[in-house]
C-alpha cells in the first residue's frame, strides 16, 4: 500500500513522519514544488528509522506526480498558512489554485484514490478537491474534526486533572471559529462532563477550542503543526486498516443535517472505503442553529470559490 502527501511543510513533514512511525503502509510520497525540500525531509525522516526501529520508506520528490501513482490515499496539505491577524478564508484565492492543481495532477496518476484535504479554508479547500478529482464524494473528505477535538480533549483534560485518553467528544460543523463543540456527547470515562466540570468553565473550554487554531498562530506566527500532522495520519489509519472508526470529518452533506451540497464536519465512520456512514446525531434546537451559523459561514466561502472557480 501506498500513500502520498503533498506539501512537505509544517503539516504535511509531520504527516508523513507519523505515518511511517506507525508503519501504515510500505511506502510514503512526499511531494513538494519547492526544489529539494520533500527529498530533504523525508531523507531526515527515513534516517530515524535505525533509532525508532520502522520500515516505512518516506520518498521526497519535487513536483514529480508519477511517482505518486497508484496512491491508496493523498493527504493534500500544499498551500499558504495562516500568519497572525489573517482568518484561514484569507488564504482562498491562492490555496483554491494550488489545491486544484495537486487535485488534477494527482488523479491523473492514482484515479481511485481517497483524498484527505488539510489545507485552509479546509471545508472550502475541500469542495475544490472534490469538484477538480471528480471522484464520489465518500472518496473526498477534509481533516479538522479531529484536530478540533483533539484542542478540545486537551483542555478538558488539564480542567479535569485527567488522562485526554479518557475524554471522548463530537464536533460539528465548518472549521473556523463558527465550529459546534458538543459537550452533550462529551463524556470522561462514560460521565457525562457536565457531572464533572461547572457550567462557566466548559463555555470557556469550549470557546477556547473555537479559537485554538488563532491561538497558536498569535504564539507561533504562524500555524500549528503537531497535532494537525497527526490529526491527518490518523485518519489515514483508519482507512487503510479498515478501522472504521467514528470521526468529526469534513463531509459532502446531500440532505444530512437539513444541510445541501456543503461540505462540513460530522461524525462519519471511516473506513477502507473511505466515507463508509454519515451518523445523524438527534440535535436540540440550540445545536442546530449552532450548525447553521457553521454552514453559513462556509457557504459565504463557498460563493467565493464558486465564482473564482468560474472564472
Ligand atoms: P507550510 O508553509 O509549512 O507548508 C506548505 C507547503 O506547501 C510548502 O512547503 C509549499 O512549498 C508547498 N506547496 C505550495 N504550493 C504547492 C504546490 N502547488 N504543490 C506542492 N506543494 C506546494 O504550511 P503548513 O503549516 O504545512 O500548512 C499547510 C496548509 O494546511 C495551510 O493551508 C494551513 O492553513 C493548513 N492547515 C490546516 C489545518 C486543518 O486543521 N485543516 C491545520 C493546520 C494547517
Ligand atoms: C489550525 O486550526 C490554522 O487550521 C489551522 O491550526
Amino acid at each position: 500500500m501506498k500513500v502520498t502527501v503533498v506539501g512537505a511543510g509544517n503539516v504535511g513533514a509531520t504527516c508523513a513522519n507519523v505515518i511511517a512511525h506507525k508503519e501504515l503502509v510500505r511506502e510514503v510520497i512526499l511531494l513538494d514544488i519547492k526544489e529539494g525540500i520533500a527529498e530533504g525531509k523525508a531523507l531526515d525522516i527515513w534516517q530515524t528509522s535505525g533509532v525508532n526501529n520502522y520500515d516505512t520508506r518516506v520518498t521526497g520528490v519535487t513536483n514529480d506526480y508519477s511517482k505518486t501513482a497508484g496512491s491508496d490515499v493523498v493527504v493534500i496539505t500544499s498551500g499558504l498558512p495562516r500568519k497572525p491577524g489573517m482568518s484561514r478564508d484569507d488564504l482562498i484565492s491562492t490555496n483554491a489554485e494550488i489545491v486544484k492543481s495537486v487535485t488534477e495532477n494527482i488523479i491523473k496518476h492514482s484515479p481511485d484514490t481517497i483524498l484527505i484535504v488539510v489545507s485552509n479554508p479546509l471545508d472550502v479547500m475541500t469542495y475544490c478537491a472534490y469538484v477538480s478529482s471528480k471522484l464520489p464524494s465518500t472518496k473526498v473528505m477534509g481533516m479538522a474534526g479531529i484536530l478540533d477535538t483533539a484542542r478540545y480533549r486537551a483542555f478538558l483534560a488539564e480542567a479535569l486533572d485527567c488522562s485526554p485518553k479518557d475524554i471522548s467528544a463530537m464536533l460539528l460543523g465548518g472549521h473556523g471559529d463558527t465550529m459546534v463543540p458538543l459537550p452533550r456527547y462529551t463524556t470522561v470515562s462514560g460521565i457525562p462532563v457536565t457531572e464533572l466540570i461547572d457550567e462557566d468553565k466548559l463555555t470557556a473550554i469550549v470557546e477556547r477550542t473555537k479559537k485554538g487554531g488563532g491561538e497558536l498562530v498569535a504564539l507561533m506566527g504562524t500555524s500549528a503543526w503537531y497535532a494537525p500532522g497527526a490529526a491527518a495520519a490518523q485518519m489515514v489509519e483508519s482507512i487503510l486498516r479498515d478501522q472504521k472508526r467514528i470521526f468529526p470529518v469534513c463531509t459532502w452533506l446531500d440532505g444530512e443535517y437539513g444541510q445541501k451540497e456543503i461540505y462540513l464536519g460530522v461524525p462519519v465512520v471511516l473506513g477502507r472505503k473511505g466515507i463508509e456512514k454519515i451518523i445523524e446525531l438527534k440535535l436540540n434546537e440550540d445545536e442546530m442553529n449552532l450548525l447553521n451559523e457553521s454552514s453559513k459561514a462556509v457557504r459565504e466561502v463557498m460563493e467565493v470559490f464558486d465564482k473564482l472557480n468560474s472564472k
